[in-house]
């Protein structure tokens, strides 16, 4: 099977996504797929590189590759590679988008791989737009039975243009600490935990660096736990909880990539009958928000009465060495390069 690994990306999470990759491309089993790794620049610029996997850590695959594009169009079913001696198509039979955040997990080049006609891991289009904007998640789970923090959301521009409104809003209708996140970001980049009303402008000023679109949610107290969902309706299936015992002040991307620090416990220090419902409601909202393959579900659970509390759904979680998602389908069972196999196959239902 010829499959394309894509990665890099123009998006904030472009280097966890070189991460992601390079665990991938070390477990796929080489004898049954035919693999061809595609990078795309944070310009945007989409290159084959074709040399060792450990070349997308040092560059090198930036520099010994050959420009390349997917083709939008059903009949070519693959990459078209430009080089001094011409153009030449690569046959692709399906794609791996290793790639995190913006123009990867945010249904734009799920939409690419739709009008190329090639199977492709991961959500579609739909459910990957709105699992990557928080407010929209936010604002569809408000509709159903699953806990959320409370929450508040608005534009930029509307916070430049009258920002003693939007301050106020959020004094009286949240507590503190509250979460200020770009609505459309990964890894926490752009967050900030705020203790105090008069940390709110430069926190939503961060948080506005990397979208138009903002989002504040109440802190919860609680224990930060994740669920691993794997396969599509109605065969989705929840893998046991996982839990984070976060050694910043949050789980923010230091911890999450650069210490790694943070101590994770498979699983997660709770009561089965609370561990039960994390895992039923991973697998509820992830139908309702029209998952497919894959996606990581994120929770709270409350220090005082254990309620469950969703925080956010991410359609391709971190797959590097160190991440949350293939370790907890490895304590169920699935080796990593079985759980790549399977993604694989989920791509062509
Ligand atoms: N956005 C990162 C990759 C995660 O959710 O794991
Ligand atoms: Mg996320």
């Amino acid at each position: 099977l010829s499959l394309a690994v894509i990665f890099g990306g123009q998006s904030s999470e472009h280097e966890v996504s070189l991460m992601s990759a390079a665990s991938i491309l070390a477990n796929l089993d080489r004898e049954k797929y035919n693999i061809h790794q595609v990078g795309i620049t944070k310009e945007g610029r989409w290159l084959l590189y074709e040399g060792p996997a450990e070349g997308l850590s040092d560059g090198r695959w930036l520099r010994e590759s050959t420009p390349a594009f997917l083709a939008p169009d059903p009949t070519v079913h693959g990459l078209v590679t430009l080089s001094e001696g011409g153009a030449r198509t690569v046959h692709i039979d399906c794609v791996f988008p290793a790639l995190h955040g913006k123009n990867g997990e945010d249904g734009s080049i799920q939409g690419l791989f739709e009008l190329s006609g090639i199977p492709y891991v991961g959500c579609r289009v739909t459910s990957s737009a709105v699992c990557m904007d928080k407010a929209i998640a936010h604002t569809l789970l408000s509709n159903t039975d699953i806990n959320q923090a409370h929450y508040l959301w608005f534009y930029a521009d509307r916070y430049r243009a009258n920002s003693e409104t939007v301050l106020n809003k959020i004094q009286a209708r949240l507590d503190f600490p509250v979460f200020v996140k770009p609505a459309n970001a990964g890894s926490s980049v752009g967050v900030s935990k705020v203790e105090r009303p008069e940390d709110l402008p430069a926190a939503i000023e961060k948080a506005a660096n990397e979208d138009g679109k903002i989002i504040v949610e109440q802190g919860i107290d609680g224990q930060e736990v994740e669920v691993a969902v794997l396969g599509t309706r109605p065969g989705a299936e929840a893998s046991c909880v996982g839990e984070i015992g976060a050694s910043a002040q949050f789980y923010d991307y230091d911890d999450k990539y650069i210490n790694g620090t943070s101590q994770l416990f498979i699983p997660a220090r709770l009561e089965e009958d609370v561990a039960q419902k994390v895992r039923e409601t991973a697998v509820k909202a992830y139908r309702l928000l029209g998952c497919t393959g894959l996606a990581r579900v994120d929770f709270f659970v409350t220090r005082e009465d254990h309620r469950v509390v969703l925080n956010e759904i991410n359609t391709l979680p971190g797959f590097t060495s160190i991440s949350m998602y293939p370790k907890l389908w490895r304590h169920g069972g699935l080796t990593y390069a079985q759980l790549l196999d399977r993604l694989i196959e989920l791509a062509f239902e």
